[in-house]
């Protein structure tokens, strides 16, 4: 998979997206992300990327000429599976959004700024918004990064224990159940039995129970979606 970013600030995404499972994607050649400056795709001296809102108001927009330029010089070079926007108004990322995303073999993602970019771009080039959650980030990159990192780590061969992607929490619309590691006693405090008792069907019985009842507790809603 390829992933190219169209960011005003690319300094903030190159640490988040060199780390841990992304950053061995990476070396395994199995993810590709590209930074691209959208200042890099100016024409004035100033560099400008931004300008005053039509109508008035506060907060600055986007502007669209960069934007268009940076899009159209990568879509000459190869097709994108989508081309995605960052914006709290967007679809509400989920974790079907992320498998669906994780089959692609070419994505943009458009990071917005200020109060956002002009509607022309969105309604022209963007084929998929993308909000990850109710409330409002300084600007799409970090929102980019989680998108980035959720889809690269369900790509095949990028986490080693093949199953580990498929018990995440949400994977069967259900939170994860509770994990312990060593010492089965730790201040007194046991780990629970079943755990210790070597029995593999009991302990995924087990499991299966603690989901269900976690989920019932903490997002009763993910219940009644399925
Ligand atoms: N940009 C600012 N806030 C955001 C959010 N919640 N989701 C996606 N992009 C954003």
């Amino acid at each position: 998979m390829r992933i190219d970013i169209l960011t005003v600030l690319p300094e903030l995404l190159k640490s988040p997206l060199d780390h841990s499972i992304v950053k061995r994607a990476r070396e395994k050649g199995l993810a590709e992300i590209h930074l691209h400056n959208l200042r890099d795709f100016t024409d004035d001296n100033y560099r400008t990327v931004d300008d005053y809102a039509f109508g008035g108001g506060a907060g600055m927009v986007m502007k669209p000429e960069p934007i268009a330029r940076a899009i159209e010089k990568l879509q000459e070079e190869r097709n994108y599976d989508e081309v995605i926007y960052t914006t709290p108004d967007g679809t509400p990322y989920k974790q079907p959004m992320a498998n669906r995303l994780s089959t692609c073999q070419n994505l943009m993602i458009l990071c917005g700024h200020y109060k956002g970019v002009d509607q022309r771009i969105r309604d022209h080039f963007i084929t998929l918004e993308i909000s990850i959650g109710d409330y409002v980030l300084s600007g799409g990159e970090l929102a980019a990064a989680i998108i980035a990192d959720s889809v690269i780590r369900l790509l095949p061969g990028v986490i080693s224990d093949e199953t580990s992607a498929l018990t995440d929490s949400f994977q069967d619309g259900l939170l994860a159940p509770p994990v312990y590691t060593r010492p089965a006693e730790f201040r007194g405090w046991k780990v629970p039995e079943v755990l210790l008792s070597g029995h593999a069907a009991r302990i995924e019985e087990w499991r299966l129970q603690k989901a269900i009842e976690r989920t019932r507790k903490r997002r009763p809603g993910l219940l009644r979606e399925k």
